[in-house]
C-alpha cells in the first residue's frame, strides 16, 4: 500500500487535540501542500491565514455573535444555543495551532448570468476543498490531528473584521491543529459502499 492511501485511510476527524502548537516550519510545510491543490484555470484561488492566541478571542466572539443571531432566529432553546457557543468558542480557543483557509476570486472567469457565476464560485471552492484535503492528509502522515470547522463560511464578514483581512478573502473553514490526545475516538463512520455511492452507466 502506498504511503498516499494508508494516510487517505487513516486521516480521521481528531477533535481531541493537545499542543505544543506546531512549529512555524511544519505549519509553513502543511500550507505549501495545500498550495499544490489542483485549482480552475491555472488560478490559485486560496488564502490561508494562521490565527495566534492574541486574536482567538476576538475571532471566536465575532463567530459566535453571528451564530447567535442565527440560532435565536432558529428558535433554539437559549441553554442547547449557548452550549453550542460555549463549546465552539472553547474549539478556536484551545486548537494548538488554528489556520483559516480562504477564498479569493483572482483568474476566475466573470458571467453576468447567476448560473456560471455560481458554478465559477463553485470551481473555486472545490479547489479549496482539495487545498484543504492535502493538509489533512499530511497532518495524518506526520501522526498530527486535525479537524475541519465550517462556522466561517457562515460568518465571512464577522471574520474578516475579526482578523483584520482584506476585503477579497472569503473566509471558507478553519482547520485545528495539534497532537491527537490519547483518549480520543473518532466518531463512527460508516464503511465505504460501493453499492450505495458509485454506479457504472
Ligand atoms: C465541508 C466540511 C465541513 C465540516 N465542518 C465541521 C465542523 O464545523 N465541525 C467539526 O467538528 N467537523 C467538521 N467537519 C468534519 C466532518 O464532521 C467529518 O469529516 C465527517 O464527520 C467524517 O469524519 P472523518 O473526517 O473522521 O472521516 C467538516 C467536514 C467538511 C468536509
Amino acid at each position: 500500500m502506498s504511503a498516499i492511501e494508508d494516510a487517505i485511510r487513516r486521516r480521521r476527524s481528531i477533535r481531541g487535540l493537545t499542543g505544543p502548537a506546531l512549529a512555524p516550519a511544519e505549519v509553513e510545510e502543511l500550507v505549501t501542500l495545500a498550495l499544490t491543490a489542483p485549482a480552475p484555470h491555472h488560478t490559485q484561488p486560496w488564502r490561508f491565514a494562521e490565527i495566534s492566541s492574541p486574536r482567538r478571542d476576538a475571532l471566536a466572539t465575532a463567530m459566535g455573535d453571528a451564530w447567535r443571531a442565527d440560532l435565536d432566529a432558529d428558535g433554539v432553546p437559549p441553554a442547547q444555543r449557548d452550549r453550542a457557543l460555549a463549546r465552539s468558542h472553547r474549539r478556536v480557543i484551545e486548537a494548538p495551532t488554528l489556520l483559516l483557509g480562504c477564498i479569493v476570486a483572482d483568474g476566475l472567469n466573470h458571467y453576468a448570468d447567476d448560473r456560471r457565476a455560481r458554478a465559477e464560485w463553485g470551481l473555486a471552492q472545490h479547489s479549496f476543498g482539495a487545498a484543504l484535503q492535502n493538509i489533512l492528509l499530511a497532518a495524518a502522515s506526520r501522526g498530527l490531528g486535525a479537524y475541519w470547522i465550517s462556522a466561517p463560511l457562515y460568518a465571512p464578514q464577522a471574520v474578516r473584521t475579526a482578523l483584520d483581512l482584506d476585503a477579497t478573502w472569503e473566509p471558507q473553514a478553519l482547520v485545528c491543529l495539534g497532537h491527537p490526545t490519547e483518549d480520543y475516538v473518532p466518531f463512527d463512520r460508516p464503511s465505504p459502499d460501493l453499492g450505495r455511492h458509485f454506479v457504472r452507466r
